[in-house]
């Protein structure tokens, strides 16, 4: 099965092509990624207005090349698939329309994935890992962590009440005068700084439901900062190297209390699977294989191009979804929120209690 995937939720315009063999293996044609890093770089952040220009503006030409790196034209395949949200709507809108209009002219089937779902299942492409696992996602958007029990059967365990990791590391760079995106420029100060000059916060450490908070301990690295001001080049380090250190503990904590939940609630894992921009981080990745090895479980972390939004993630999740018969409409809509586990109730904190989903 040979399906053409397209991302445009966020900051990325990516377009892939992936075979998924009737063995559930998967085959990765051609991965095309084009970064709006440059646009946004000026404004500090993402700016949705630019970013649908953006999209627009290159998306038909990264189409065409995913084809033509595959070797393959339209009639060839067996489906189109685009990331339907959750995102920037704008953004959203143009992979969509362009995926319905490209399966509507071809006479292909058209799936609409769930992006988060594609950060869910590209470990079963890189790794082959097989359902039950426990997904750590920790991107610029979202922090959860799921019980992943099969293609479209998600239990969140815990997620964050504010801030996701990935925002916490782009603030901490924007307070320190980082260059955007923050998270690598983090990593890279970090690894020569001193790790317990700041004694900084470990929000949420020890509680038994598997949730994350962030803002407190990224206003702490706020105060710690002023204490020192004006900051030398070692005191970015050592705040840098003394944040991410609260990071990584918050982190093992949280997916021990996670893996107590999952066995409680459902068969052992199979693996502990890591997903989104965060799990580029080589500190926090050496934890986790840490923490897998104590806890006899597989670690699958996907290669960093794959953590980080791609097509090749929409393509296998729309081919997983297609080789199960699910396919979707013309009239699908874009999404802006679309949470993975539609019977999970909001995050205590998180400003959506009583809200519709
Ligand atoms: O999954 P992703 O590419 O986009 C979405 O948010 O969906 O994740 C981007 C996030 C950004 O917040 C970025 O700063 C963070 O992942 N990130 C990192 C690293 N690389 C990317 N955070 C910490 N360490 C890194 N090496
Ligand atoms: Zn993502």
């Amino acid at each position: 099965m040979l399906v053409l995937g397209i991302e445009t939720t966020c900051d990325e315009t990516a377009a892939a092509v992936v075979r998924r063999h009737s063995d559930g293996r998967g085959e990765i044609l051609s991965d095309e990624v084009l970064s709006q890093i440059a646009e946004h770089a000026a404004f500090g952040g993402v700016v949705p207005e630019i970013a649908a220009r953006a999209h627009l503006d290159v998306l038909d030409r990264l189409v065409a090349r995913a084809l033509a790196k595959a070797s393959l034209e339209m009639s060839d395949l067996d489906g189109i698939a685009a990331a339907g949200g959750p995102g920037l709507v704008g953004g959203v809108l143009v992979g969509l329309t362009m995926a319905k209009a490209l399966a509507l002219g071809a006479g292909k089937p058209f799936v609409a994935v769930n992006h988060l779902e594609g950060h869910a299942l590209t470990p079963r492409l890189t790794d082959g890992v097989t359902f039950p696992y426990l997904l750590l996602l920790v991107s610029g958007g979202h922090t959860q962590l799921i019980a992943v029990r099969g293609v479209g059967d998600y239990v969140k365990l815990g997620t964050t009440i504010d801030d996701a990791v990935g925002e916490a590391f782009d603030k901490v760079a924007k307070m320190l005068g980082l260059a955007y995106p923050g998270g690598p420029r983090v990593e890279i100060e970090a690894e020569r700084g001193d790790p317990e000059r700041f004694d900084l916060p470990r929000p949420l450490l020890g509680r038994a439901a598997p949730d994350f908070s962030l803002s407190g301990l990224k206003t702490a690295v706020r105060l710690a900062a002023e204490s020192v001001a004006p900051l030398t080049a070692t005191d970015v380090a050592d705040l840098c190297a003394s944040f991410q250190a609260a990071v990584v503990d918050v982190i093992i904590d949280r997916v021990r209390a996670a893996l107590r939940v999952f066995r409680e609630r459902f068969e052992p894992p199979s693996a502990l699977v890591v997903a989104g921009g965060v799990g580029a981080n080589r500190a926090i990745r050496r934890a986790l294989m840490r923490l897998s090895g104590e806890a006899g479980l597989r670690l699958a972390v996907p290669p960093p191009a794959l953590c980080t939004d791609n097509g090749t993630m929409i393509a296998w999740a729309g081919a997983e979804r297609l080789a199960l018969g699910l396919t979707d409409g013309f009239d699908f809509a874009a999404r802006a929120r679309w949470p993975l586990d539609a019977n999970a109730a909001p995050a205590l904190g998180s400003g959506r209690l009583g809200a519709k989903a």
